[in-house]
C-alpha cells in the first residue's frame, strides 16, 4: 500500500497515472475510518483506475479547540482497514504545515447562501474551512472522481458548488448513509461515546423515522414542533436544531409543495458529542 505525505511525491506518482491514462477517484477523509468510508471508497474503486483515500484532520473547519484536539487520529488503523477493501489503495495523510505552509487559516467563500443554513448556524466558519482543504485536496489530488457521504449532505451540497463556482473538472458523487445496525448513522466521533450515550443515540434516528411518517400527513411545522417536544422530554441527549428543507436551497420549508424534495435534518449533542443525520422525505 502506498502512503504519501508530500505533496511533490503524491503528484509525481498521480502524473504517472496521468500519462498511462487512468482515472482517479478521491475520497477525502478526516481519518478514524468506518464501514461508511469503506462504502466510498469501494465505490471509488469501481468507478475508476485507482482510489486515492487522504486522510487529514483539517484544523481550519473546527470551530472548538477541543473537539479538533479530540478528534481521533488512527492513521496505521484506517491503512488496515483500507487493506482489506484493497491493498491498491492510495492514501494521502500530509501534515498541517504542508497543506498550509505557515498559514493555518481558511479562505473565505460564498456558496450562494448555502453556508448559512443549519451547520452554518451553529459552526462558525466551519464550510470556509470545507471549502479551503477541499479545494486545495481537488488542486493537488485533481481527480476525475470524487465522492461524500449523504450524513454531511450540507456539505455534498456546497462542495458540488464549490466545483460548480471554481470550474474544477470533478464530478461529485453523494453516497447514502452507512448506519449501525440499530440506526445510528456512521461517524468517527461515535467511538468517543460513553456506553450510556450508545444506548441513546439510536433514539436519533428513530424521531427521523417517526418524523418522516407524520410528514406524510401533517404540515412541517407541527412535525418540528413534535420533534423538540420529544427530545425535550428525553433525559441524555440535547437537541440543538431540527429542520425540514429544501434539498436545493437547504431553506426551511414554510409550506409543501408536491413538486419539492424535502429533507429533515438534525444535530444534537449525546454529552459533548455533537451527532447529526438527515433523512429524504419523499
Ligand atoms: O467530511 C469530512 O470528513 C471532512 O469534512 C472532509 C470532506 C474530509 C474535509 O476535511
Amino acid at each position: 500500500m502506498n502512503i504519501f505525505s508530500e505533496i511533490k511525491q503524491i503528484q509525481k506518482f498521480i502524473t504517472q497515472l496521468k500519462l498511462k491514462n487512468q482515472t482517479i477517484g478521491f475520497v477525502p477523509t478526516m481519518g478514524a475510518l468506518h464501514q461508511g468510508h469503506l462504502s466510498l471508497v469501494a465505490q471509488a474503486l469501481a468507478n475508476n483506475d485507482v482510489a486515492v483515500v487522504s486522510v487529514f484532520v483539517n484544523p481550519t473547519q473546527f470551530d472548538n479547540a477541543e473537539d479538533l484536539k479530540k478528534y481521533p487520529r488512527t492513521l496505521e488503523k484506517d491503512a488496515d482497514l483500507l487493506k482489506t477493501v484493497s491493498k491498491d489503495i492510495i492514501i494521502y495523510a500530509p501534515s498541517v504545515d504542508a497543506i498550509y505552509e505557515n498559514n493555518v487559516i481558511a479562505q473565505h467563500f460564498s456558496f450562494d447562501g448555502l453556508e448559512h443554513e443549519m451547520e452554518g448556524r451553529f459552526r462558525d466558519g466551519h464550510f470556509d474551512g470545507v471549502g479551503t482543504i477541499v479545494k486545495r485536496l481537488f488542486e493537488i489530488i485533481t481527480p476525475d472522481n470524487a465522492y461524500f457521504g449523504e450524513k454531511d449532505f450540507q456539505q455534498l451540497a456546497i462542495i458540488k458548488k464549490l466545483v460548480e463556482k471554481y470550474h474544477i473538472p470533478v464530478k461529485i458523487t453523494g453516497c447514502k448513509i452507512h448506519r449501525e445496525s440499530n440506526g445510528l448513522a456512521m461517524s468517527s466521533r461515535n467511538t468517543r461515546l460513553k456506553p450510556a450515550y450508545q444506548t441513546a443515540a439510536p433514539f436519533i434516528y428513530k424521531t427521523l423515522q417517526t418524523a418522516k411518517d407524520k410528514f406524510g400527513t401533517k404540515s412541517a411545522n407541527k412535525v418540528t414542533e413534535w420533534v423538540y417536544n420529544e427530545f425535550a422530554k428525553h433525559e441524555l441527549l440535547k437537541l440543538e436544531y431540527f429542520i425540514i428543507a429544501d434539498v436545493k436551497t437547504l431553506k426551511t420549508v414554510k409550506r409543501k409543495s408536491k413538486t419539492k424534495n424535502y429533507r429533515a435534518f438534525i444535530a444534537v449533542y449525546a454529552d459533548d458529542i455533537r451527532l447529526i443525520d438527515n433523512i429524504a422525505l419523499k
